[in-house]
């Protein structure tokens, strides 16, 4: 069997990879460089407790099921590329900014996984935050990976298994061929193959064809990067407070992120900066001393009702894996799994059924 992934993002390389190993000969086909969209735009989180809070239940079990898989899936990553990814499991803290966010952390902490701190007991894990806090949430399943490493370390692996990368090549239409095959044109060339995965992250929508208004858009998230001036250390645990989170990654402090609907813009703004150092500095006030090293944006893959979209589209063997909205690095290692499963037409995980492509007013 031969398979196309467009996209060499996180998810098509996650894909590309644990195809390639088990046998299937795979493409991919990247509109610039490997892994350098939102993959690389990201702050690495896996973060299952604090990106899951009100999310449905589909989709926290996903969650769930992915970050199982991540200790493995790194570990293999690793031993196979060469790359070390950082994968960290030093949990999270999450700090109410209200008494109602209190009451909404307790309720989380009452449902499992997490443990609900006292002002003292979350100032022992994070000395830096504001002295004023009330509490925080604990949430010791949320982890990290160098997300700026991942995406070579997949790259390396994929390739190392036999897949075949084909980066600067936009897929630009995605077809039907006369014997049931699909067929993807580029501007280059014209690919023929048994299924084809789209895996284009907020681009997945801009592909022609079969592939044509896919109901994902982009939405914008700007970062900063902040330097501890000597002698402060960073946090360990990831800390998270007032709509952003700080990441404590090799010697900077990663500061996100904001939520924009600006279409296709990754362009950096003044108003973005204030937004985020404001509230990192209401987080942790002594960042007020901490110079910005970088500044960037990035496009999250976003649906409608906020769920991925995996599964196979009303053309058989054009397959979807995106939507990953917040959750791209994740979710990579559960939709690998659930994509690989799909196209050789084994059963898949039951949370897999609310992401189906056909659950739209229009179906794909
Ligand atoms: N997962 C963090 C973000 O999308 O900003």
């Amino acid at each position: 069997m031969k398979i196309i992934i467009i996209g060499a993002g996180v998810a098509g390389l996650a894909i590309a990879w644990r195809m390639a190993r088990n046998g299937t000969e795979v493409l991919v086909l990247d509109r610039a460089q490997p892994a350098r969209g939102a993959t690389y735009a990201s702050a690495g989180m896996i973060a299952v407790t604090a990106e899951t809070a009100g999310a449905a239940t589909s989709e926290a079990e996903f969650a769930l099921r992915s970050r199982a898989l991540w200790p493995e899936f790194a570990k293999e990553l690793e031993a196979i590329s060469g790359i070390n990814i950082s994968f960290r499991e030093d949990g999270a803290l999450i700090v109410p900014a209200s008494s109602t966010e209190a009451e909404r952390l307790q309720r989380q902490a009452r449902g499992g996984g997490a443990e609900y701190l006292t002002r003292k007991e979350t100032l022992a894990r994070a000395p830096m935050l504001a002295p004023d806090i009330e509490g925080a949430l604990w949430a010791p399943r949320d982890a990290q990976v160098d997300n700026r490493a991942l995406g070579p370390a997949l790259t390396n692996a994929a390739i190392r298994a036999g897949a075949k990368l084909s980066a600067n090549e936009a897929a630009v239409r995605v077809e039907q061929g006369a014997s049931g095959e699909l067929v993807v044109l580029s501007a280059f060339r014209i690919h023929r193959a048994d299924a084809v995965v789209l895996a284009a992250g907020a681009w997945s929508g801009q592909i022609g064809g079969l592939a044509e208004n896919l109901p994902i858009r982009p939405v914008k998230g700007e970062m900063l990067a902040l330097a501890p001036p000597a002698p402060n250390a960073l946090p360990v645990p990831l800390l998270w407070g007032h709509g952003i989170y700080l990441v404590p990654r090799n010697d900077q402090l990663f500061v996100g992120a904001t939520v924009e609907e600006a279409g296709f813009d990754t362009g950096l703004s003044n108003g973005a900066r204030r937004w985020l150092l404001e509230r990192a500095q209401a987080l942790v006030p002594c960042l007020r001393d901490w110079p910005i090293r970088e500044h960037w944006a990035g496009l999250r893959p976003g649906t409608a009702d906020g769920l991925p979209i995996i599964g196979e589209t009303g053309t058989p063997g054009l397959f979807l894996a995106g939507g990953q909205y917040r959750n791209g690095i994740l979710f990579a290692p559960a939709l690998a799994e659930a994509v690989e499963r799909l196209i050789n037409k084994q059963k898949v995980a039951d949370e897999i059924a609310a992401f189906s492509p056909g659950r739209f007013d229009r179906p794909v």
